[in-house]
């Protein structure tokens, strides 16, 4: 089975191709590079056949040809996206591609707008077109409202979303929904991650966020690595353990094997469903880190600061959805998540 991958070369995009490798698909990458580096796409080949060779059924050798094709090019760009359809017979899509960065889309929303919700619709017009109706979406958390009590399950209230990168994805999910209710033969699977973090056990891919991060983990594998001197610590007055922030982070392995699950998902089911992809357990900001200092023995100096504008104090999944309809459950800890980020630091 071939699927393709727009945005497959990013931080979820590239774990999942080696996931899909693994697991015996044919992989049809398309992504801009808006956001990675051409050189990804060797990476990619080397972590598919390192995981082969450590965990497959059938060892192979480093001469054997992985069926990948990289495609480099604007998901908004129909005539480029209905050649790929042309040259590959793809059998399912997932949509990684689109731009992330909840600060910059304050600033830009135009652009997010612009790249996010037009590259979806380019793809699904030239889906359509050639009757290719099987979907996975990357959307996220950040789709459920800021009051709902926890945990998230995919009832709970979405909207009322922040910033124009959360529009994106909510509207996207809103547009999806109606494609599947117009033309009952779509199949879409609509996954809400929610932090993924971490990296794959070879060190050969992993995140890299450009400029300074924003997120926690990219952060505080660059305050350990010495690129950046300390990380500030959004606030200590939540109503938390510690007072610190409390999240669902996700290895991104799992988080990409999830994906392998929905695929099959995708040819049990008809419409589009919204499936959490979270492990159900919050960590706040001082268990990451000490977690991090711990685990990969390392320092990692902070300071308190004030609240990050925005944020809330608890935020975690109820992931029984996905457990019951995917067969999928995250099997990675937290030793994991931290031990991998820093891998993937100390090796690139
Ligand atoms: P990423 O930036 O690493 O990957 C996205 C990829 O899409 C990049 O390689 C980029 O070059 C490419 N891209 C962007 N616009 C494109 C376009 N118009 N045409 C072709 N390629 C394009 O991000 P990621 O962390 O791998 O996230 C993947 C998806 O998951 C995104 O849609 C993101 O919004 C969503 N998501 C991510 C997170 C997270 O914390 N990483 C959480 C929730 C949802
Ligand atoms: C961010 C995004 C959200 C996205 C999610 C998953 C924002 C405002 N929100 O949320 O849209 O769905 O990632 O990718 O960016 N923290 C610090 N210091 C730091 C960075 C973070 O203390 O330098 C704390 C935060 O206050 C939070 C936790 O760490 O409590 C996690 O932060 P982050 O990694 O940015 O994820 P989210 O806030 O969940």
């Amino acid at each position: 089975m071939k699927i393709l991958l727009t945005g497959g070369a990013g931080f979820i995009g590239s774990h999942t191709a080696v996931e899909l490798l693994s697991s015996g698909f044919e992989v049809v990458v398309v992504d801009n590079y808006s956001n990675a580096d051409v050189s990804v796409n060797d990476r990619i080949i080397q972590a598919a056949k390192w995981q082969i060779k450590n965990f497959g059924e059938k060892p192979k050798t480093d001469n054997d040809v992985l069926p990948i094709t990289f495609y480099y090019g604007d998901c908004r760009d129909g005539v480029f996206m209905d050649s790929i359809f042309r040259e590959q017979e793809i059998d399912a899509v997932i949509h990684f591609a689109g731009l992330k960065a909840v600060g910059e889309s304050v600033e830009k929303p135009l652009e997010y707008y612009d790249n996010n919700i037009g590259s979806t619709l380019v793809l699904l017009n030239v889906m359509k077109d050639h009757n290719i109706k099987k979907l996975i979406f990357s959307s996220s958390a950040t789709v459920y409202s800021a009051d709902n009590q926890m945990p998230l399950d995919e009832n709970s209230q979405t909207g009322n979303c922040t910033n124009p990168y959360g529009w994106t994805k909510y509207m996207i999910e809103q547009i999806l929904q109606g494609v599947a209710t117009a033309d009952k033969e779509w199949s879409i699977v609509l996954l809400r991650y929610f932090n993924p973090v971490g990296a794959h056990a070879s060190g050969l891919i992993g995140e890299e966020p450009n400029g300074i991060p924003n997120n926690l983990m990219p952060y505080i594998c660059r305050v350990a690595a010495k690129k950046l001197p300390k990380l500030n610590v959004f606030g200590n007055d939540y109503p938390t353990k510690d007072g610190t922030g409390v999240r669902d982070y996700i290895h991104v392995v799992d988080l990409a094997k999830g994906h392998v699950a929905a695929l099959s998902y995708l040819y049990r089911h008809n419409g589009a469903e919204a499936i959490n992809l979270g492990t159900g357990q919050g960590y706040s900001v001082l268990d990451m880190l000490n977690a991090f200092e711990k685990v990969n023995n390392v320092k990692v100096s902070y300071e308190i600061t004030a609240r990050r504008a925005g944020d809330v104090a608890v935020v975690y999944a109820n992931p029984s959805k996905a457990k019951k309809e995917l067969l999928w459950e995250a099997e990675m800890g937290l030793e994991d998540m931290v031990r991998d980020a820093w891998g993937y630091m100390v090796k690139k």
